[in-house]
Formats: C-alpha cells, structure tokens, sequence
C-alpha cells in the first residue's frame, strides 16, 4: 500500500474538477466535519490540514490495516509478540536472580506481577494490544539458550506524527553483554521501516544510569530534563527525555 506518495485525485464536481490530496497519512488522522454551504461531509487530516475526499479517505491506511511482521531476528535473538503460554517464562524471570525488587523502580509494572496466572493474563493482554495496535510489546528469547532474557515494549503516542515511546528490560544475569542495545537497536528498524515512525522517545528516570546510557549508545539524543520532578518514598528523581528523528536513525 502506497503510505507516503502525494497523490492527486480529481473528482468531477458538476461543471468543474476538484481536486483532493491523497495526503498519505494515517485513516486515524482524518476527522469528519460539516460542510454547511452543501450539507455534506468533510473530511480533513489533522496531521497536515488538507481536505480529504471520501474516496481517498477509504484508501487510507487504517492502522489495523498495518501490516507488521511478529517476530522480529538479530544474530542474538528472537524478539516477537507475546503469545498463550509465555506467562510462565516471564513469571520465572521475574523469581530469578531477585529480579523483582531489580525492576521495581523503573518497570513497575511488570514488577507488580505477583503469580504465575497475573503474568499469563498480562502476555495475553499484550497480544490483544498488539491486533487492537494499542501497544507492541515483545519477548526477548536468547536464541542460543532459547530462554527469555527481557522484553521491549512500543507505544504510540500519536499516530498523526507518528511518533512513539520505547522501553525495555532485561533479566539481571544477562546485562552488560550488549543483548538490550541489540534488541533495541532491531525494534528501531521495526518502527522506522515497519510503523513508519516519524520520531521515537525514550523517558527514563536521571537516576537508572544503565537505560539512559542505552538510550544514548542508540543515538537517541537528549532533549530535555525534568530535574527533581517526582518523588517516591521520600526520595526526589528527575526525568530524562531523549528522542531520535527518522532522519538521525537512517544516518546510524
Ligand atoms: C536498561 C537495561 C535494559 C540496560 O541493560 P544493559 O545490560 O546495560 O544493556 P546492554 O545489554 O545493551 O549491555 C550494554 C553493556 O554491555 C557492554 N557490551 C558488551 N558487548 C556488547 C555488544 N556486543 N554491544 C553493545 N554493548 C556491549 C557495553 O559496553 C555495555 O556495558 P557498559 O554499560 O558497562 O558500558 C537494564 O539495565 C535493565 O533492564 N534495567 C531495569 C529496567 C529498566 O530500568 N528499564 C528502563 C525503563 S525506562
């Protein structure tokens, strides 16, 4: 499906031609307005303001049109879409290496996963999320092992940029190898080629010294930072803001 071609589409109108843009942006971009002079309806795309015709507007990629693979390789490893029956692995993890106080602070979430069924219905819940393009979140499997080491999550922030937030974590005994840089640096390839990103982000907190130097071994820059913005159990941390542009990351 073309995405990003201009493309000009004429419509006899009565005596004359009208001419509508097919901007490339995404169906989710594109809001219904009334025309009161013709009591009909207009569609214009928010991402770039242009009128779209209806026609045009029903060959627009609906993100549920998306087509992305699931799995994801590198050299290291398998990187896919949660499935039924990856709770197990993800439970296990979180037991290992007291792995669940080690994420506590920066993936709350998944460290608030009590049991075995908690982290079955949270891998379940992923994989909605990933048909409903809510969110993209992925396994890391370590391909000589075949163990599940971490996982990568994506989340749109808008798609009329589009623009998305990326985070990531690995289990304790397999950091400092490069395993995080290498996923990372495929998924970056999954958003800009496959969901046609226009800019990724990254938050993390100024005191998680590993992510932040993740973020920056990426390439990603820093543009911002929240000093002593938050506070948790009386202890004061800021926020670090980087993003990367889909020109930065094709000049990788
Ligand atoms: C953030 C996190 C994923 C980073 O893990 P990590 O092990 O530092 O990252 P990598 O796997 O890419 O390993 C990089 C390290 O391995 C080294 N390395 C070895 N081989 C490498 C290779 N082939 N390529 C790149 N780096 C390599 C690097 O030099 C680096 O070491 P250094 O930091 O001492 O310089 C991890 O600390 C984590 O899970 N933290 C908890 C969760 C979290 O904070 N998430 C962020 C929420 S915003």
């Amino acid at each position: 499906m073309s995405r990003f071609l201009l493309k000009l589409h004429g419509y006899q109108v009565g005596v004359y031609t009208a001419f509508y843009i097919h901007c490339g942006h995404l169906w989710e971009n594109i809001r219904v307005c009334k025309d009161s002079r013709f009591l009909r309806k207009l569609y214009l795309c928010k991402a770039c303001k242009l009128q779209v015709h209806d026609k045009v507007r029903d060959e627009l990629l609906h993100k549920l049109l998306l087509d992305i693979p699931s799995r994801l390789d590198t050299e290291r490893l398998i990187i896919r879409k949660y499935t039924e029956g990856d709770g197990r692995e993800l439970y296990l993890l979180l037991g290992r290496n007291n792995n669940r106080e080690f994420l506590w602070e920066n993936v709350e979430e998944v460290a608030s996963i009590k049991t075995e069924r908690e982290a079955e219905i949270k891998v379940r819940k992923h994989s909605a999320e990933w048909f409903a393009r809510d969110r993209f979140v992925m396994g890391l499997w370590l391909k000589s092992e075949n163990k599940y080491v971490g996982e990568i999550w994506i989340e749109p922030k808008k798609w009329e940029v589009p623009s998305f937030e990326i985070g990531w974590f690995l289990d304790q005994g397999y950091q400092r190898r490069g395993i995080a840089t290498e996923a990372a640096q495929r998924a970056l390839e999954f958003l800009f080629n496959d969901l046609n990103a226009h800019k990724v982000i990254v938050i993390t907190r100024d005191t998680n010294p590993r992510s932040l130097k993740l973020a920056e071994r990426l390439g990603f820059r820093r543009e911002g930072h929240f000093r002593e913005s938050r506070i948790e159990n009386g202890k004061r941390y800021g926020l670090l803001y980087y993003g990367m542009l889909r020109t930065e990351f094709s000049s990788i």
